[in-house]
């Protein structure tokens, strides 16, 4: 194991965020090795050294940040008794690192899928609240609308709640519709419902970004590959 920086290393427990692990290292509540080290940027190696927080030994594990383009039929889930899902088209070794999807995609949707084992990271991008944009690819039976756009902007009144405002921009006036769609929710067949309530059932539906990361499109469908820290970042910025 390498030296890596404290901040890093108290985040990579996944049991905190970066700007937590920080705040608790500023206020003398990170031990390494029985002393107090205020300094998220000085090094230490997990294997070595005891890193305890409060009191607690952090159990390090490496976070891995993956993006796959999601095919068509597989299922968002880590298993499933009878269906491929996603944790399936690993490889081995890859599938003993406790990874999930960040933010799920409906077992007919296709496109951008994130896959993480570091669950802090996976809460930002899902929670509406830290205005993380999904951009979808979607087409739909009947023609889109400018009032379909404005319903999307309002928020949508569902059976059981109503759409955050969102954004929807046709890409095609005529004929069925073409459009891309912008949420920053995921609740459960959420794409389809809005616009099935607004009786635009949708026929095709692709995840093409999820904040200012964009799907990769050299991966066919099916394929993946490990993110760099940078583009792993780029979720949290804007489109
Ligand atoms: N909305 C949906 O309806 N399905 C998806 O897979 C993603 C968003």
């Amino acid at each position: 194991m390498s030296l890596q920086r404290l901040d890093k290393l108290v985040a990579a427990s996944g049991k905190y965020t970066r700007s937590e692990a920080t705040a608790m290292i500023r206020r003398g509540e990170v031990l390494v090795n029985g002393a107090a080290v205020r300094s998220g940027a000085e090094k230490f190696d997990a294997d070595r050294d005891e890193i305890l927080v409060r009191g607690e030994a952090i159990g390090w594990k490496p976070l891995r940040y993956f993006i796959m383009n999601k095919p068509d039929g597989v299922l968002s889930a880590t298993e499933d008794r009878s269906e491929t899902t996603v944790i399936d088209l690993l490889t081995p070794e890859l599938r003993r690192l406790g990874l999930a999807p960040a933010g799920r995609l409906d077992k007919n949707s296709e496109g951008l899928l994130l896959l993480t084992n570091d669950g802090a990271f996976a809460h930002r991008v899902i929670s509406p609240n830290k205005m993380v944009y999904k951009k979808y690819y979607v087409e739909t039976e009947g023609v889109l609308t400018e009032e379909d756009c404005r319903a999307v902007e309002e928020g949508i009144a569902l059976k059981d709640f109503t759409t955050l405002p969102g954004r929807l921009e046709i890409l095609q006036l005529s004929g069925p519709g073409k459009a891309y769609i912008f949420i920053r929710e995921g609740k459960f067949h959420q794409v389809r419902r809005m616009l099935g309530s607004r009786q635009k059932p949708v026929t095709y539906l692709k995840r093409l970004a999820i904040g200012g990361l964009k799907l990769d499109e050299a991966l066919a469908p099916g394929q993946f590959r490990e993110l760099t820290v940078e583009e792993a970042e780029a979720v949290f910025q804007p489109e």
